[in-house]
């Protein structure tokens, strides 16, 4: 069996992309709007992120919730399986609007996913390849024949609108798609994870008791980070674990067509393909309209992909890969 880390080849019998969906709330944040909220400016923020506007959602209509069912719905269409086939709904949310029931039991209602286990999974950025590596190994052991996987982030709720840091870099919305099980298709994962340098990217819940509201636990319960140190840690191992899985795979680098990475930084991403001596067409980017919509980022950008005719018939080979607090990250090959 694959994804133990230890394997050398690609392993078969594992789930292919067969839907993908996505959805981006209406209202858009440039970065000269910022500017009128902080002391930023759209050449700092543009020069340090590539980043010039990002969705932010409505707080009249759109919930993390709202937001992963309409992705789901559009991934279920996409790929015209009868819902009834989907055997489990995951979400990777580290926003959700509700802690209980599951928001992934909120879409299986909404998708009429009828025979489908359902449960939440927080891994924050790196929550959608985490929960795709996870209905994947659902689908291999045989207990699952499709999947729906959905990554959807709220987080402009959770941002602090003092911090210029912080700020600048976050978006909202949604992105799902749906996995078959295809004897046929190639599939290889490596997930790591440092927890004790976890201290650099936090958000703390704002239900604790015998937490007294002091001005100091209020700002805790918004992003807190150390970007720089986030940055240089995300510039070390994304290029490592993709290193590592090619290894594993026995993939050259040149044999990828493209190398899908979350959505953080776009300097991120170029050093990137620095490091892998690849050209940067390879590495697809949206940050410039999207922001960094954690969970939901991979998934947006495979569907905008989809949509212009980059990917989903099956012929590319694609890296993914993530990484965020935690720290977790990891990466997975597929063709897609
Ligand atoms: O999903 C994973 C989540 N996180 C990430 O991927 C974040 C990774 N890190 C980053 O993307 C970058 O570290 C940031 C974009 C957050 C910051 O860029 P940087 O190049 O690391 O800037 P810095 O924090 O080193 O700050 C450089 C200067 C500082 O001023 P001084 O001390 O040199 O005078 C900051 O105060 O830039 C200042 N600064 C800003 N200036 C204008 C920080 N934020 C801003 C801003 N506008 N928004």
């Amino acid at each position: 069996m694959s994804n133990t880390n230890s394997s050398t080849e690609l392993q078969n019998g594992f789930g292919r992309v067969i839907g993908i969906g996505s959805f981006l709330p209406k209202d858009v944040l440039t970065n000269d709007d910022l500017a009128k909220i902080v002391e930023t400016n759209d050449q700092w923020i543009t020069e340090r992120t590539g980043i010039k506007t990002r969705h932010i959602s409505d707080p009249k209509t759109d919930t993390t919730e709202s937001m992963a069912i309409a992705a789901a719905k559009a991934a279920v269409k996409d790929s015209g399986i009868d819902p009834s086939e989907i055997g489990l709904v995951v979400v990777a949310s580290t926003t959700p609007n509700i802690l209980f029931p599951a928001l992934a039991a909120c879409v299986q209602a909404a998708v009429d996913a009828d025979n489908a286990m359902c449960f939440d999974l927080n891994a924050a950025c790196p929550g959608f390849i985490t929960a795709f590596v996870t209905a994947q190994n659902y689908i291999r052991s045989g207990m699952v024949n499709c999947a729906l996987v959905v990554g959807a982030e709220n987080l402009t709720n959770y941002v602090d609108f003092e911090d210029r840091g912080t700020c600048i870099l976050f978006g909202d919305g949604a992105g799902a798609v749906v996995l078959k099980a295809d004897e046929n298709v190639g599939y290889d994962a490596i997930m790591r994870a440092a927890g004790k340098r976890g201290e650099c990217l936090r958000c703390e819940s704002y239900m604790q008791k015998g937490r007294e509201k002091t001005p100091e636990f209020i700002k805790s319960n918004y992003i807190n980070m150390d970007g720089q140190t986030v940055f240089k840690f995300a510039v070390t191992e994304v290029p490592r674990v993709i290193d590592n899985l090619l290894t594993k795979t026995g993939t050259d680098p040149d044999e990828i067509d493209y190398f899908i990475l979350h959505q953080a930084n776009r300097r991120i991403i170029e050093s990137v393909a620095k490091h892998l001596k690849q050209p940067i067409e390879k590495f697809p980017m949206n940050i410039e309209n999207t922001g960094n919509t954690s969970s939901a980022s991979i998934p947006i950008l495979l569907d905008e992909m989809k949509k212009a005719g980059k990917l989903g018939e099956g012929k590319k080979k694609v890296v993914i890969s993530s990484f965020g607090a935690g720290l977790i990250w990891g990466a997975f090959q597929t063709e897609i």
